[in-house]
């Protein structure tokens, strides 16, 4: 039993048959002009709508999807999840077109194994992010059993999240749930040796907590992206116009000495590409040395420190990679990002991919199925490797 899931039960181990379930997902998936652009929350969302469905139950499926601006914000609408959702599980799904319509009443008694129910967007509902508990009440009303399989949307305490699961009987884990858990819970508590963890993204301040909680288990840091020039300026390397948190150096200088106090390895930067401005085809160069020149900023890591990482990557025995090495949704500069991701596709590693732009890289690089894990939650993998409480998962036990 993985520790951050003991004291919740799992959807196998609860009688489902004949059921009114209650399924929240996280099916927030990208869109762009109402297409979806990735679809992995909802491939994701499958083996527990597929065991649910199996064992019997009657399923009513529940999700967010964006922040609507307002009730019924179109760009925000779960109709292309619904159709998508139809379309692979072969059967016909309901989209109820008001999360707190008085519809499902009348609905539930004709959902079987060919017909499901999806609630529109649950942040339609004003309570859902003010965790209310009339809306919990609501929805509470119908349901037999409640099953959470949003992993993404754990660290929420929303509330289909937090006060729905208080008024149901039966609850569990969904499949994903339970597996997301185990994955996160090897690079946090049975990690083989050497363990690498590889941290990018803009702020060192979003990674504090990450790097606190993994100092003690991991044996070398790589850091690239935007939050490695707040370490490199710490060291007194220059850095050009590179965007760091001039507040944060005394911390970044801290967190360096407590590392390689422990005996452990922070690798930085030893190269850049770098640019005057940042815009989309503009020109670039290549630096010969860790120094970022005046006037240029650096937005991506250099061919040197891509060979030097993925060196370093090909010897570990469990990877976890957060975030970026450079401004990789701008083409020229995400080949910094893609050397990692080759990198972890070529090591035989347990390699963990947490965080939704290290996540889009690999997919994008068509590498996914080389890695062990690819975490479904940005926010929510972040803070559960820091070792944050999830109001999600305390809401099951
Ligand atoms: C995510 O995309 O990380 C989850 O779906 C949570 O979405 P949120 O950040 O809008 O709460």
């Amino acid at each position: 039993m993985s520790k951050g899931l003991e004291g919740i039960r799992k959807i196998t181990e609860i009688d489902l048959k004949g059921k009114r379930v209650f399924m929240r997902l996280d099916l927030n998936v990208p869109l762009d002009g109402g297409q979806i652009i990735d679809d992995l929350r909802i491939q994701a969302a499958l083996p527990s709508i597929r065991y649910a469905l199996e064992q019997d139950a009657k399923l009513v499926l529940c999700s967010h999807l964006g922040r609507p601006k307002e009730k019924g914000d179109p760009d925000c609408s779960l109709l292309p999840v619904a159709e998508r959702l139809g379309e692979l599980l072969g059967l016909e799904v309901i989209l109820i077109d008001d999360p707190e319509s008085e519809a499902l009443t009348g609905l539930l008694p004709t959902v079987n194994k060919r017909k499901i129910i999806l609630l529109e967007n649950i942040r339609y509902a004003s309570g859902e992010k003010k965790n209310d508990a009339s809306l919990a009440d609501h929805l509470a009303k119908h349901m037999d059993v409640y099953i959470n399989d949003a992993f993404g949307a754990c660290h929420r305490a929303h509330s289909s999240i937090v006060a729905l699961p208080a008024l149901i009987k039966e609850k569990a884990c969904g499949l994903l749930m339970e597996k997301e858990i185990e994955m996160l819970d090897k690079a946090l508590y049975s990690a083989e040796s050497p363990y690498t963890a590889v941290l990018g993204g803009s702020k060192v301040s979003d990674k504090i907590g990450l790097i606190e909680n993994l100092m003690d288990k991991v044996d070398n840091f790589i850091i690239g992206g935007a939050m490695s020039y707040t370490f490199l300026a710490a060291k007194g390397v220059p850095i050009g116009s590179s965007r760091i948190e001039s507040e944060k150096i005394g911390l970044a200088r801290d967190l360096i000495e407590r590392i390689e106090g422990r005996g452990k390895k922070i690798l930085l930067p030893i190269d850049h590409i770098i640019v005057k401005e940042l815009k989309e085809n503009t020109e670039y160069q290549t630096t010969q040395t860790d120094g970022v020149t005046e006037g240029f900023m650096a937005v991506d890591i250099g061919p040197k420190t891509q060979s030097q990482f993925a060196g370093e990557i090909r010897t570990a025995k469990t990877l976890l990679w957060n975030g970026p090495m450079g401004v990789y949704e701008i083409e020229p500069f995400n080949k910094g990002s893609i050397a990692v991701a080759r990198a972890f596709s070529q090591s035989e590693a347990l390699s963990i991919i947490g965080g939704g732009d290290s996540a889009a890289v690999v997919r994008a690089a068509g590498l996914a199925d080389e890695m062990t894990h690819i975490s479904t939650g940005g926010g929510a993998s972040l803070e559960y490797l820091q070792g944050d409480t999830l109001p999600g998962l305390s809401a099951l036990r």
